[in-house]
């Protein structure tokens, strides 16, 4: 589509209705969700979050594929589908100041459009990828393999950042395009209403769909985050259960009574191997176990040692370790170091945590050897404290 009938310099100081009231509330709900999931990516407390903002971006995307075929004038795609002569044209006369005012999306601008839809349905998928096959969670779980989560995770990263980076291109182009013209588009989002129409009509508000939608996010929002509206202090919220892992109540009278009894998926065989070779020499414990029960405990060790790869945290103990050393303690392990670098050393000072090893005091599903995302909250430590 070259040329538009909407795209000539018009002088009326008329005003018409330009973007209906679904894409508008489409548009502040998705910066919205864009801006939650890249607040919540880097930090594992937050994927429950994290996973919120995604599926509301994803939902949102998919109503605008809809809307852009069958929804009013300006919302549909063939309106700024423009061909790549009225892209470079568009370019020149931008270049040379001398750039025509669109009422609709300009041939940059529309193109960006295109590309951030498109890039964000890919993160979409990329991410439920990741969340199926590294997490075990959502509708992809059981379907997608670790090894698939895994790479997904990096494409999903990539695609992200690119998709950002047409961001960035699109925020900037609102903001020249917005000087150029003196033409507030930013404010034209909020409103629908853009000034100097010269008598084209408004389109359609369809006030009733963009209500709805608006109350969908909210509703879900509400039903989504409902546990931990109705926690209590000695019942915490835990967003995700992990899968049930092997147990054994043998383990856990006699490895659970001097400190918690740490699942053997945190360990690699060789380091249970060890553990149980030295088990007179235990820390400086002696652990004197008899041999049934050495049999006993080695054998569920062995078993379900990290190699069983039964959940995450045992696949990346796996991945991240050198094949070579032995590590005799979970907090010696590389992923464990990996994971817990960042967190304030006044924790593990507090009276609360007091010993690294204290597992129980910041992940709720410690016991369950599950470490969810989510399921770990830091304790409250009192301000001077964390000095
Ligand atoms: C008699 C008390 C006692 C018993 C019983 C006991 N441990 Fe320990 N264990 C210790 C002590 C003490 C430490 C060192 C704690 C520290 O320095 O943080 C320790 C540490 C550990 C660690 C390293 C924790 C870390 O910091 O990552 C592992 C793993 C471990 N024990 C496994 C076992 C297993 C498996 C059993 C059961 C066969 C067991 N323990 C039974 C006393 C005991
Ligand atoms: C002071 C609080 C604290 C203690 C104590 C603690 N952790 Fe963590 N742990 C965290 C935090 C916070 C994270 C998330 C870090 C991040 O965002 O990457 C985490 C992450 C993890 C993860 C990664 C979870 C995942 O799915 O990616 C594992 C596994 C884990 N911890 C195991 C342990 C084990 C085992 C112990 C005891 C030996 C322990 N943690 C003790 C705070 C703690």
């Amino acid at each position: 589509m070259k040329s538009n009938k909407h795209n000539k310099n018009l002088q009326n100081s008329t005003s018409a209705v330009i973007w209906d009231a679904p894409t508008r509330v489409f548009h502040w709900l998705l910066v919205t969700s864009y801006v939650i999931a890249w607040l919540s990516f880097d930090d594992n407390r937050f994927l429950f979050f994290h996973v919120f903002g995604g599926y509301v971006f994803f939902g949102l995307l998919i109503f605008r594929f809809v809307w852009g075929l069958i929804g009013t004038h300006y919302a549909r795609f063939h309106t700024f589908a423009y061909d790549w002569t009225s892209v470079w044209d568009y370019l020149k006369a931008l270049l040379t100041g001398r750039a025509a005012r669109h009422i609709g999306h300009n041939p940059i601008g529309g193109w960006a459009i295109f590309l951030m839809l498109f890039l964000g349905l890919l993160v979409c998928v990329a991410g439920l990828l990741t969340f199926g096959g590294e997490e075990g969670h959502g509708p992809l779980r059981g379907m997608v393999s670790f090894k698939i989560g895994m790479y997904s995770r990096e494409i999903h990263e990539i695609l992200a950042w690119t998709m950002l980076a047409v961001t960035a291109v699109h925020v900037a182009g609102v903001v020249v395009e917005s000087l150029i013209h003196k033409d507030n588009l930013v404010w034209a989002m909020v409103t629908g209403r853009k000034d100097d129409t010269a008598g084209l009509t408004s389109v359609r508000g369809h006030h009733f769909l963009g209500l709805f939608i608006a109350t969908a996010v909210f509703v879900s929002g509400a039903v989504y985050f409902r546990g931990y509206l109705t926690e209590t202090a000695d019942n915490l919220y835990m967003p995700y259960k992990g899968p049930e892992l092997p147990d054994s109540a043998l383990w856990r009278e006699e490895c659970g009574s001097c400190h918690f009894a740490f699942h053997p998926i945190l360990l690699p065989e060789r380091s249970w191997r060890a553990i149980f070779e030295g088990q007179h020499e235990h820390f400086g414990d002696d652990l004197d176990l008899d041999d049934d029960t050495y049999e006993e405990l080695l054998a569920f060790h062995i078993q379900n040692a990290a190699e069983s790869k039964l959940n995450e945290p045992a696949n990346k103990v796996l991945l991240f370790e050198d094949p070579a050393s032995v590590p005799l303690r979970v907090t010696e392990t590389k992923y464990w170091q990996h994971k817990h670098k960042d967190i304030n050393e006044a924790y593990w000072k507090s009276k609360q945590v007091k010993e690294k090893g204290n597992c129980t005091a910041c992940h709720l599903d410690a016991k369950q050897g599950t470490f969810e995302d989510s399921d770990m909250r830091l304790p409250d430590i009192s301000p001077a404290e964390k000095k």
